[in-house]
């Protein structure tokens, strides 16, 4: 009986009758039969859960895949989370389930990767409507996509490119990054952030060596791979000049490979689409850009930065603040450095705070404060 690998005996059993039986890792089927047999026999030796509906259980058995064994020390691990959580025995939610899958999943990757915790809501992003629907239309791809490969049969049709290929593309701080884990929360799955800097080496083989762990931990481990600044990565395959160019393709030509083959989620997110490779653009199910916000959509913005305990002075005037042309990532900036300052100083944050920092900012960017743009407040930023 053979797991991951098969094998074979040669002739060394070349007297006796060899049969080998392969184990699989149960299908989208199974896990949801193993899941319902699990959660019931739960039930029977320590009260219920709240898992009524098979919804639930589909969901369960979609997002993570998970061996019988798997699944088994899952549901107890979440009926200790359900413990801990009333002190005593109590029902399993939805929560504990998913908590304790991607406990047991993802322990390997963090060596690799660096873990995001999902914190952040729909109602924090701000995103022309077109936009949202798209990110919308990649959680409920990622909720049916078993259901659609599996019991519907679009699985028989592809052999390969049964994954998840998403690109972010838009300018520094337009929240590329925000909407990943807004995503990975959305979906329950775990959300790894890539640093490429870890990952290629300048020894030969050794970029393709990392991949490959990475890639085979995402795979069982359920988790969402998040490659920021793909254009490192995955840039423009250069003509072969010398050796070493020949390496750097073969390394491209590796993921390519990996990308099409892996059945996980991978988010590739790039300030320069154009940079990237035609054939990685070809993988891909989805591209959503990421604009620069209008004045509307940076109003919105500015309103939502600030805690709802935040000292906000009677003179902030955000339509004002609005105007000036910011990304999301600039107006979070500027948000947390007035608060410090007013937290140094007057106590509230105002238009003095404001300006001080919105001046450093623009600094940052190469700007230059002039009285036409700030008019009557010009003595704040000169
Ligand atoms: N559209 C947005 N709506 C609300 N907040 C935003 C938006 N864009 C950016 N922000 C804020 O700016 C911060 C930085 O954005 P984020 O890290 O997502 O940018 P990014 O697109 O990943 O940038 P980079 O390309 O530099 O990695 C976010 O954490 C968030 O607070
Ligand atoms: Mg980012």
């Amino acid at each position: 009986m053979s797991g991951e690998k098969s094998w074979e005996p040669g002739s060394a059993l070349k007297n006796n009758i060899f049969i080998s039986c392969a184990f699989p890792l149960p299908s989208f089927a199974e896990r949801k039969q193993l899941w319902e047999l699990c959660l019931k026999n739960s039930e029977h030796s320590s009260g219920e859960t709240d898992l009524e509906d098979l919804e639930d259980l589909e969901d369960l058995a979609a997002r993570f895949k998970l061996s019988g064994g798997h699944i088994v020390d899952a549901v107890c691990t979440a009926r200790g989370f359900a413990a801990a959580r009333s002190s005593g025995k109590s029902a399993i939610s939805r929560e504990d389930l998913y908590r304790a899958c991607r406990n047991r999943s993802s322990r390997k990757l963090d060596s690799l990767a660096r873990k995001i915790n999902p914190r952040r809501k729909w109602q924090d992003i701000v995103l022309p409507p077109a936009v949202k629907e798209q990110l919308g239309e990649i959680c409920a791809f990622v909720r049916h996509k078993e259901t659609v490969y599996s019991e519907w049969g679009f699985d028989k049709k592809l052999s390969i490119g049964k994954g998840l290929n998403i690109l972010f593309a838009g300018p520094s701080g337009t929240g590329k990054t925000l909407a990943a884990e807004i995503i990975a929360g959305e979906v329950g799955l775990d959300l790894y952030k890539i640093d490429l800097s870890g990952i290629v080496s300048k020894y030969i083989g050794e970029t393709e060596k990392n991949l490959k762990k990475i890639f085979g931990e995402a795979e069982t481990g359920n988790a969402i791979l998040f490659f920021d600044e793909a254009d490192a990565l995955f840039g423009k395959r250069s003509e072969v000049k010398d050796s070493h160019d020949r390496y750097a393709n073969i390394e491209v030509n590796y993921l390519l490979q990996q990308m099409e083959e892996h059945e996980g989620i991978i988010i590739l997110a790039s300030n320069y689409k154009k940079n990237l490779d035609d054939a990685f653009l070809r993988r891909l199910q989805f591209a959503v850009e990421f604009p620069i916000p209008d004045e509307a959509s940076r109003r919105e913005i500015w309103t939502g930065m600030f805690p709802e305990k935040a000292p906000l002075g009677e003179d902030l005037d955000f339509n004002f603040l609005s105007k000036f042309k910011l990304t999301g990532g600039n107006i979070k900036n500027i948000a947390l450095l007035s608060a410090v300052l007013a937290a140094d100083g007057s106590g509230t944050i105002g238009m003095n705070e404001a300006l001080r920092t919105l001046k450093r900012e623009f600094q940052k960017m190469g700007k230059i404060c002039t009285p036409a743009d700030f008019g009557d407040y010009y003595e704040l930023v000169k």
